[in-house]
């Protein structure tokens, strides 16, 4: 992989913008690049996993055997390309993941991204492909039924939903997604930024946004509380017809063996369990790292 000179730089955190995105470096094709912990490497192993595991199913829906098509919708799609902030690895964005997958391609993948830069990005990087993509300029949650018209309606769809924080996750853009008939979701779960964030302005309310009510409120009343949330969010996608054996969650961890976040994983499939089964890690022990 291709390393950027002059990473990592003195003061990461002084030196992205609002968008994740480094304002010292471009990318070796002069375009936008994300600053990222060497956590995003596990992130896109697990999506690499799951797209790899999910080729099967897919390839039924892909012409000439199916006529459904195959989606991968990007929510917050970031410019497509990722820099390790210790180390200066330039790594593939998730939409460059999904879209360079061969063995059954998706039939269309659309990216959104509030960020015009990151928009240009996209259109460069995605440009030799630009029949199987769309770019969708804007805030996800309000573009969500622009979105959804580029989604195959009888197709073997998947969602990836990953923000850097939970205020711009809304339940609601998740149900409309989720009524599509057979939507799988990868969701970025952000547990650590969660517990930062516990008891700040605002946080009650994100919080009823992203799972639908407020009974949670009794139960979580400490920072420590937060993992219990992601309970409430299964009950909201349970609520929109998934089934709860089929809502997992991932917990990804740093050297210290503490979790960062969790990834969820939500299907309507019945191969659920066989696609969980083979994402989720062997743990040091031997268990499989994969929590309900
Ligand atoms: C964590 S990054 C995405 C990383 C990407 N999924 C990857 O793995 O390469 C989150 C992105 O969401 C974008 N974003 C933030 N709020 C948004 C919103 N409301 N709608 C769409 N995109 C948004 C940011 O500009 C940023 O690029």
């Amino acid at each position: 992989m291709p390393k950027l000179k002059g990473c990592p730089c003195t003061d990461y955190k002084a030196n992205k913008d609002a968008s994740g995105n480094c304002s010292l470096n471009r990318g070796p094709d002069g375009y936008a690049i994300q600053c990222v912990g060497d956590w995003a490497l596990q992130k896109h192993d697990i999506l690499r996993r799951y797209i790899e595991a999910t080729s099967g199913p897919r390839a039924k829906y892909r012409p000439p055997v199916g006529r459904g098509g195959a989606a991968f919708i990007d929510m917050f799609a970031g410019p497509g390309m990722s820099c390790i902030r210790d180390t200066g690895e330039i790594i593939d964005g998730s939409p460059l993941i999904a879209l360079c997958h061969t063995r059954a391609p998706f039939t269309s993948l659309v990216f959104c991204d509030l960020n015009a830069d990151n928009i240009s990005a996209l259109e460069s990087r995605t440009s030799a492909a630009n029949d199987r993509v769309s770019i969708v300029h804007g805030d996800c949650n309000q573009c969500v039924g622009d979105i959804l018209d580029l989604v195959p309606e009888y197709g073997l769809n998947v969602a990836l939903i990953d923000p850097f924080g939970p205020s711009v996750l809304h339940g609601n853009t998740l149900r409309s997604l989720g009524e599509v008939k057979r939507m799988d979701f990868i969701i970025h779960f952000p547990t650590n930024g969660l517990k930062r964030y516990f008891g700040k302005r605002g946080f009650g309310q994100t919080i009823d946004n992203l799972v639908g009510n407020t009974d949670w409120r009794s139960e979580i009343r400490h920072a420590r509380d937060v993992p219990k949330l992601i309970k409430y969010l299964r009950r909201n996608l349970v609520s929109i017809g998934y089934d709860k054996e089929q809502v997992r969650s991932l917990p990804i961890k740093n050297s210290r063996n503490r979790a960062l976040y969790h990834l969820m994983f939500a299907t309507k499939h019945d191969l659920g369990n066989k696609i969980w089964g083979s994402i989720a890690r062997i743990g040091p022990g031997g268990q499989r790292e994969l929590d309900l």
